[in-house]
């Protein structure tokens, strides 16, 4: 039994993912508008969002920095200005910079929260009471395995992910009994300018069009927790589940840390 309305037809749905100017999130709006969904785009980049609509007839470029809240409040009076509605309101902006405790940099620290966390909630201000006076809709959050437990490397970003699934949590209690669906993206390690400075070797890397095919496919199938690839994403749900000594243990044999 789905936990959420499977999404199987995209016709005329209107769809907006904020962070769509690279990566993930344009990957995955792409592919809903070949589903034949009316998508609209939001991040900074405004040239690469155009070129987005350049590729994407019929979709909408809005730009915003997610930590303007009047921004997004506006951004979100535009697209029911124009639809009407708001079928699926996708959060995908990251920020990603690795941190150990010894560099610890609060301004790092406060950015993260800021991109990953705080924008979430400034979307979450304005879907929020369209959608529920709607009675129905979708709320997406992307986070990823890097919020599941502590990761070296992951001082400033982990916590924000595990923020963003905790707040998906609540949301899905609140929200599926008023017909809104609500899901939690969490990807392994997908090839993005988010990733393209790490100096490891990531296990499992996808491309971002193989991460919104899964995407994609989560939400057909109504899921509440759409994490991916599974030979990675098993594997570390697994490790959440160890005690706290086998836990760090295997994390420091991993990676060396
Ligand atoms: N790549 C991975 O391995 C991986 C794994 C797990 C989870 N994730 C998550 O997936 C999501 C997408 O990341 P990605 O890998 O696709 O990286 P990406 O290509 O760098 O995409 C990040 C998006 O966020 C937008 N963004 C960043 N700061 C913003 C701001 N202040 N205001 C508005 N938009 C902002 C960027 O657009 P502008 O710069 O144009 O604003 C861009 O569209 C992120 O939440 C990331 O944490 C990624």
């Amino acid at each position: 039994m789905p936990l959420n309305p499977p999404i199987e037809d995209w016709r005329g749905r209107v769809v907006w993912v904020v962070g769509a100017s690279s990566g993930i999130g344009r990957a995955t709006a792409s592919r809903l508008h070949g589903l034949g969904a009316v998508v609209v785009v939001s991040a900074r980049n405004q040239a690469a969002l155009d070129a987005f609509v350049a590729e994407h007839p019929g979709s909408q470029a809005m730009t915003l920095e997610v930590g303007d809240r009047a921004a997004m409040a506006r951004t979100m009076e535009k697209v029911h200005g124009l639809h009407g509605r708001l079928d699926l309101a996708v959060y995908c902006a990251g920020h990603y910079q690795s941190m150990r405790a010894s560099e610890f940099d609060l301004g790092q620290m406060l950015l993260h929260l800021q991109v990953n966390y705080v924008g979430a909630l400034h979307m979450l201000e304005v879907v929020l009471p369209a959608l529920i006076k709607q009675r129905s809709g979708h709320i997406s959050l992307v986070a990823s395995v890097a919020g599941y437990r502590g990761l070296p490397q992951a001082l400033a970003y982990g916590p924000t992910k595990a923020a963003l699934q905790h707040l998906a949590d609540a949301l899905f209690l609140d929200l599926r009994p008023l017909g809104i669906g609500v899901s939690v993206v969490n990807p392994g390690f997908v090839s993005t300018p988010l990733t393209a400075g790490n100096d490891f070797e990531m296990p499992a890397l996808l491309t971002p069009q193989q991460a919104a095919n899964h995407i994609v496919q989560g939400w057909g199938k109504g899921r509440f927790e759409i994490d991916f690839p599974k030979r990675f994403s098993l594997w570390m749900r697994f490790m959440r589940l160890l005690p706290n000594n086998l836990y760090f243990a295997t994390v420091r044999r991993a990676t060396g840390a």
